[in-house]
């Protein structure tokens, strides 16, 4: 729904297809996962620890009004705003520790776009929960786990909750306790889970970086294939090199 250091809109496409009604996401930013496959007959659950980002969400899902989107302000190039929904346009991790920003024109030009999306989509969320809160918090329940916490390598230093306060052994294995569809995100050297190569993004400077995915499938896609044995998964402290 809006611009945010981290978010998956541009590759979101290159993740599985959600198989249950029930989509997850317990380190939610800016929720690209249960957008892009958001229809009425999914329902929709959000967790985010950072009380700013659940903020908007809340503002989105309750109290967003149309007439109200359409009266957002455009923003000037060269003006200042201490508005966080503004400031995380800026898209880079400095925008969580700025007070204030000065509109850039890729800023002005982000915001404005989310401004169209907000007016064209906020119809389309009002049936989605947010919780406001840790990830260990969300519901023991079976349904499509859309798992993208701050990386554990530089990228996840930004955040104001950021990877330095995650235990990525206790998330493994958290992860792997999760009924249903289990899709997690991260970047290349990231070893806490088995991930497998998913795509190479080309950066600035022609750098690349490699994202990876842990990927177990729910019951529901086995029992269509007719598969219902898994083999166990053993986690590794973090560090050590798995041998899958
Ligand atoms: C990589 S971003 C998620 C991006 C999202 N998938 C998107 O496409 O916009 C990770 C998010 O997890 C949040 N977070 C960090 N620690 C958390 C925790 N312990 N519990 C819940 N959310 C947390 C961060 O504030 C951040 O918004």
């Amino acid at each position: 729904m809006f611009y945010y250091y981290g978010r998956k809109k541009q590759i979101i496409r290159h993740y599985p297809v959600p198989n249950y009604d029930v989509i997850i996401e317990p380190f939610a930013g800016a929720a690209s996962y249960s957008f892009h496959h958001n229809s009425i007959a999914k329902q929709v659950l959000l967790i985010e620890k950072d009380e700013k980002v659940a903020a908007i969400w809340t503002w989105l899902i309750h109290d967003a009004t149309e007439r109200e989107i359409q009266t957002l302000p455009e923003l000037q190039p060269g003006e200042k705003s201490s508005e966080f929904l503004h400031i995380i346009h800026a898209v880079t991790k400095m925008a969580f520790a700025f007070k204030t920003i000065k509109v850039t024109p890729v800023l002005a030009r982000n915001w404005e776009i989310s401004r169209r999306v907000f007016a064209k989509h906020l119809h389309e969320i009002k049936h989605w929960e947010i919780i406001c809160g840790d990830f260990t918090e969300a519901p023991d329940i079976e349904a499509t786990w859309f798992i993208d916490p701050p990386y554990s390598g530089e990228s996840g230093r930004g955040y104001r909750y950021s990877s330095t306060l995650i235990d990525y052994t206790m998330l493994a294995n958290w992860v792997l306790s999760r009924k249903g569809e289990i899709i997690c995100c991260e970047g290349e050297g990231a070893n806490y889970l088995p991930f497998t190569p998913l795509i190479d993004l080309k950066g600035v400077a022609g750098k690349t970086s490699k994202e990876v995915i842990f990927y177990r499938q729910g019951k529901q896609r086995q029992r269509q294939q007719g598969r219902l044995f898994e083999p166990p998964i053993q986690i590794f402290p973090p560090g050590e090199p798995a041998t899958y």
